[in-house]
Formats: C-alpha cells, structure tokens, sequence
C-alpha cells in the first residue's frame, strides 16, 4: 500500500518532543519563560528588533492591525490570493479591506497598488502584503508608494521565515522590520516552524512591542508607571504612598492571545533546525525544478540553478496549468493530496455579500487561482516520494 503523501506537514524530533516533555514537568504550562525565550530566538532568526508571541497566526494578524491602527471606515490594501485571515482582520478592526491585484508570482500588485492610491489617497490606512508561497515582495518599493499617504505596512509573512529579497539595491529578511511596521507568522502544522497552533509579531517599533503585549493579554498592564487610576482607589484605603504589588489594569479592550510555554518549548526546539529544513525544502525544489522542466506547465522558478531558490522560503511549490482540476484528481486518485492556494477572497460568499465583489473585478488574481496547483513539499519529503510526485505528473501529461 502507497502511503499518502499530503502537500504539507510538520517535522518533528525526538529533542522537539523531549523539550516538549520538560515543560509538562516543570512549574509553568503557560506565562513561564519559554515565552520570552522562543521570542527572542525566533526574532533573531528572522532578524526582528522585537517578537511577540501569541496563540496563531490570525490573532498576530488582529492586534497587530489594532497596535498599527485603522478607523472605522478607512482602507487597508490586501491582496485575494491569500488565506481568508489576511482579509478578516482587517474586518475584525471594522476597516474595510480594499483588494488588490495579483502579479505573477501571486504577490500583491505594485502598479495596481499606485493607481489605488492615487484614486484613495489617505482613506488607505496602510497594506498587508503577503509573502505568497515564500517569494518576498520588494517592500522598499510598496513603502515608497504609500509613504505618500504616511500609509504604514503589516507584512503578512505567514509562508515565508527565512526568506529574503536580494536585488543589488535592496537587500531584506522577511520579518525583520527594515520596510515594515510589524510582520506575523503563523507556527501552524504545515508551516516552516510547528507548535501545533501558535504565532508571532515581530516589529522594529518598541511602542507597537508595548501595545501587542496589552493587547494579547486583555489590555491589562502591570506596569506603575502606565497606571491611571489614583493610589487611593487602588489601595482601597488612602495613606498608602505606592501601588500594591498585586494591582493591575485594564486600559484597553483585549484578548486572551498567549501562546503556551509547552508551545514556546516546541517552536526553540524547531527553530534550532529551521535553517537545515529550510534547506531540504530548497533542495526539493530544485529537484522539482530539474525533472519537471520539460512538461507543459508553469513552473515557479526560471530554472533549477535560479538564484532566486537561494531566497526563496519555500513554503509552497506552486505550478500552474490550464489542466489544474484534471490533474489535481488524477494525483488525488493516487494519493497526492496536492493542494490549491487559494481561491481568491473577494468572491468568498462573506465578501461577495457584504461588498458585492463579483467574478472578473480582480481578473488576474482568478486566473492565478483557476491554474494554481500546490505539490507536496516539506522537509522529510523521501526522494521515492518525489519521484512518485513527478511520474504521475509526467504521467498525466503523456496519458492523461
Ligand atoms: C498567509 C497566511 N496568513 C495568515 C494565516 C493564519 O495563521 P493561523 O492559521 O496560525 O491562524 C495563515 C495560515 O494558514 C496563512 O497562510
């Protein structure tokens, strides 16, 4: 029997379940110190300032929008080609989310974003490029266009830890804040870096860091020197010339975001091999790559040596073809659970409903979408594996 090979799935160590382990045992399943060490690990992988955990990807999406701001009424750009929280929490801050189109590669569309802004101007708060697949968008160009409108840029970047942009006059890592105001990642299964469910914010801005941390913990704050309320009232009884140490306060409206420490434990112990797996999936995809170029399909790079694999995270290896739904069930008849990302937001019935988007409104984002096939790809991927990857591809297309 063939086992199934899913597009996605975590990789985990018998240290990973080890470190697992020794939080159970120890005095703190959540609030403990793993918390700020799997963040200042994490933000040094990714070359962050700062990092904030919390408990997925969606929550960093909402209170890093909220630490950003935008009004009620205004617009946030995002791009269709993206998973729905992208979209939603621009919703969950009561913005509207004004979508973009997509180039090529899925990303989110430079030239469309100008004509918006010209057409907008400062009713756009700010934009949520996604880092789609792991190819990094040129954020020193998207930060140019909007620094017209003092528009500031959440980077969604979910697909992409250890990705870089590399061009001779520009050089980042995703994440790390040099032309963005925060950027999150999601630390679900199929990510680069697993702990079951779990997220993080990372920003250059120490009072973005503040506010997500109130934020993710319900707008409480233990800090004295942040507090608002009179010592007397705290007290309970006048004459006292200091806070009790048990006080706290409630400031804002916000959540219970926080991420466990059994879930901090698990994403150090993977972040120690993040870099060797980011690898494997490179070497998959350059193996892709070479034994998939002859076959009438797009293809994500120019070729297997393209430079470009180098900065690339990997996250997805996405080909397209005219064939897609042919192909995606003949793989499926044989255990290849390719995968399709995404269908694009704009026409989900929430969205259609409430904006009354309809089909053709953002017409190269549906064209990515009706020829976009995810093949598997993560990093204990087996080079059979592979190969039964590729022959039933080569298969389809000679028979198919
Ligand atoms: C691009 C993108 N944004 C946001 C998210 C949300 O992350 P989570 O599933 O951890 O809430 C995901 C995860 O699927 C994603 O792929």
């Amino acid at each position: 029997m063939e086992r199934p090979i899913p597009y996605g799935k975590q990789f985990l160590t018998e240290e990973d379940i080890k470190s697992v382990v020794e939080v159970l045992n120890s005095d703190y399943l959540t609030q403990g110190p793993k918390i700020e060490e799997f963040e200042n690990a994490f933000s040094k992988y990714v070359n962050a300032e700062y990092g904030v955990a919390v408990n997925n990807g969606t929550a960093a999406l909402h209170i890093a929008l909220k630490a950003l701001g935008a009004e009620p009424n205004q617009y946030v750009l995002v791009p269709p080609i993206t998973f729905a929280a992208s979209a939603n929490c621009i919703e969950y801050n009561n913005a509207i989310p004004l979508f973009t189109e997509v180039d090529e590669h899925g990303l989110m569309d430079l030239n469309y974003v100008e004509d918006l802004v010209k057409r907008y101007g400062t009713k756009i708060r700010g934009a949520i490029p996604v880092q789609y697949a792991g190819k990094a968008l040129n954020l020193k160009n998207l930060r140019e266009i909007l620094s017209t409108i003092g528009g500031w840029i959440l980077e969604d970047a979910c697909h992409a830890p250890g990705g870089s942009f590399v061009k001779p006059n520009v050089t980042f890592h995703c994440g790390d804040g040099q032309f963005s105001d925060a950027s999150i990642f999601s630390f679900h299964p199929v990510k680069h870096i697993a702990t079951g469910e779990g997220g993080m914010v990372t920003t250059p801005h120490s009072k973005v860091e503040q506010k997500l941390r109130t934020l993710r913990t319900h707008g409480i704050t233990k800090d004295h020197e942040l507090f608002q309320n009179p010592l007397d009232l705290a007290n309970g009884e006048s004459q006292q010339s200091n806070y009790p140490s048990w006080y706290m306060e409630m400031q804002e409206l916000g959540y219970n975001y926080r991420l466990t420490d059994f879930q901090a434990a698990l994403g150090i112990s993977q972040l120690t091999k993040a870099k060797e797996n980011l690898e494997k999936r490179r070497d998959i995809a350059r193996y892709y790559m070479k034994e998939l170029q002859d076959l009438p399909i797009e293809l994500p790079f120019d070729n297997f040596k393209s430079h470009e694999i180098n900065h690339h995270a990997l996250h997805l290896f996405v080909i397209k073809t005219e064939k897609r739904r042919a192909l995606y069930d003949f793989l499926r008849e044989h255990k290849i659970f390719a995968q399709i990302h995404y269908f694009p937001i704009h026409l989900m019935p929430y969205y259609r409903k409430k904006y009354g988007y309809k089909p053709g409104d953002f017409s190269s984002a549906e064209n990515f979408y009706s020829k976009c096939l995810s093949i598997p790809l993560f990093p204990s991927l087996t080079i059979q594996e592979m190969d039964r990857v590729i022959n039933k591809i080569k298969d389809f297309f000679r028979h198919g």
